[in-house]
């Protein structure tokens, strides 16, 4: 990571030298050529003018012949300006001088060009007031043609410098392309080519990483699915075991709702054949009211086998039911076991509504509430408080729909009320409760019919006693 960082650190100060260095290069170049442009264009004037100056100056000596021999007045007036354009470019011309050399040849104790311009002048200057002087002309004529090859040398000289300056600064202009080409190929050294091969590292590195990232996710689907299994498994034990408790539950009901009619029917044909032991008559009237209470006993009978066997029926189907069929059949399924536990069941069914839901399901919940009422009520001493269960319906509102079941048990402990619906918490010795039931129930109620299941202790009147009891209130949406 250190390492990285300090590569990464190095390439960023390298690529700031050599952009700072690119820049350098630009400026140089621009600058080279911007001086390059402007010496040429000094040297090309002061060529250009030396030349003129070399050439005027024989020109000028002409017309001075011409002038002394014509008198010709216009002739003498072109003079007097070609000899003012002179010294004007000689100003000039001395103003520029270029280089020591060139100085030297002007003021120099050699060639002292600029003392010769000066006496050239000077002779011109008088021949304007004395034109007529022909030793003054041939003078003139002499002088210039002295002058000519020292002009020549100067107009060389300009030439010369110009063309110094014009190769140093070809040559500043191929330092240039060189410093530049190294500084790209620096680049490409020091910045593309490694940061190209950094990338293509870390392509490598990320796809790995991603296809690690696969493996684990695929590894973390594979436990997830895993534990759903198990969680479902769990899920499955915990139904069958309660459904296992609702079924002993019934199988007990079922002993209670069969011994009522079975002693009917033993009663019955017990009479008659104790009739026929004593010899005496048994009328067909008799005999056929006998069989008809005997067919209504087995009709009983086989009913409550029926609503034995839609219950274990393991139907998941939904349908539209009313809550009060529920209600009804759990009765029917608990209500000998209640009864010959000496329970009163009190139902205030003031309303009713339809819900898509399983009725065994709602049923089994049902019953695993009241099994619970009804284990707490046996505990009570019955000539001291009644055994109550009250079961009531209400619309709540315009969307919730109540059904609560009360009981006058004493409640149920505070310290453990907040526990009761985790599946195996009981209080109950384990040959008589396994804490299925309430998880089941909420399950059921939560998971399988969108409702909340909620408890409290409640205080109430009943018979003018006071009762306390376990209050379940269950709540459907319609
Ligand atoms: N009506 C009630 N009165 C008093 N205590 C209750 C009542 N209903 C439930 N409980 C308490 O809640 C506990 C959990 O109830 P749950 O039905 O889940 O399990 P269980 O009745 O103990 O066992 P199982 O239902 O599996 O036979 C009970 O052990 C009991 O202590
Ligand atoms: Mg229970």
């Amino acid at each position: 990571m250190v390492y990285k960082m300090k590569t990464i650190f190095n390439i960023k100060i390298t690529y700031a030298i050599l952009i700072a260095s690119l820049i350098f290069w630009a400026f140089f170049a621009f600058f080279t050529m911007n001086q390059l442009i402007k010496t040429q264009e000094v040297y090309a004037k002061l060529i250009n003018i030396s030349g003129k100056q070399r050439m005027l100056s024989q020109k000028t000596a002409l017309m001075v012949k011409r002038v002394n021999e014509s008198k010709d007045k216009l002739l003498f007036k072109h003079l007097k300006e070609i000899i003012s354009l002179m010294k004007r470019d000689h100003h000039f011309l001395l103003e520029n001088l270029t280089s020591d050399e060139i100085n030297k040849i002007y003021y120099g104790k050699k060639y002292n060009l600029n003392g010769d311009v000066e006496k050239y002048f000077s002779l011109l200057d008088n021949f304007l007031f004395d034109s007529g002087n022909v030793k003054l002309v041939e003078s003139i004529l002499s002088f210039s043609f002295d002058l000519l090859p020292k002009l020549d040398f100067a107009v060389n000289k300009y030439e010369k410098e110009s063309e110094m300056y014009t190769y140093a600064l070809k040559q500043r202009e191929l330092f240039i392309l060189i410093g530049t080409l190294l500084t790209i190929l620096f680049e490409a050294v020091l910045i593309v080519i490694p940061s190209v091969k950094r990338i293509i590292k870390t392509e490598k590195r990320l796809k790995e990483l991603n296809q690690n990232l696969e493996k684990k996710v695929d590894e973390q689907k594979k436990l997830i699915l895993e534990e759903h299994e198990k969680v479902k498994k769990r899920e499955k034990t915990l139904s069958d075991q309660s459904k296992l408790i609702s079924m002993g539950e019934m199988i007990g009901n079922i002993a209670h709702q069969w011994r009522q009619p079975l002693s009917v029917i033993t009663t019955i044909v017990s009479g008659i054949n104790l009739k026929l032991d004593y010899g005496q008559k048994v009328f067909e009237k008799e005999l056929r009211e006998a069989s008809k209470q005997i067919l209504q006993q087995a009709d009983y009978l086989s009913k409550t086998i029926d609503d034995f066997r839609d219950f274990i029926k393991s139907e998941k189907n939904y349908s539209e039911i009313k809550i009060t069929e529920v209600i009804k059949k759990t009765l029917s399924l608990v209500d000998a076991s209640l009864k010959s536990n000496h329970i009163k069941i009190e139902t205030k069914i003031d309303e009713d509504i339809l819900i898509l839901g399983n009725i065994n399901e709602l049923s089994q919940a049902l019953i695993n509430i009241i099994k619970n009422s009804k284990d707490a009520l046996v505990l009570l001493d019955e000539k001291k408080s009644e055994r109550v269960i009250f079961i009531e319906t209400k619309k709540l509102n315009s969307k919730e729909f109540l059904l609560s079941i009360l009981d006058t048990a004493g409640g149920i402990q505070e310290e453990i009320i907040d526990r009761i619906f985790e599946p195996y918490f009981t209080t109950k010795h384990p040959t008589v409760g396994t804490g299925i039931g309430l998880s089941m129930c909420d399950k059921i109620i939560r998971e399988r019919h969108k409702g909340v299941i909620f408890v409290e202790n409640r205080e109430f009147e009943y018979n003018n006693k006071t009762y306390k009891g376990a209050y379940f209130k269950i709540i459907f949406n319609y």
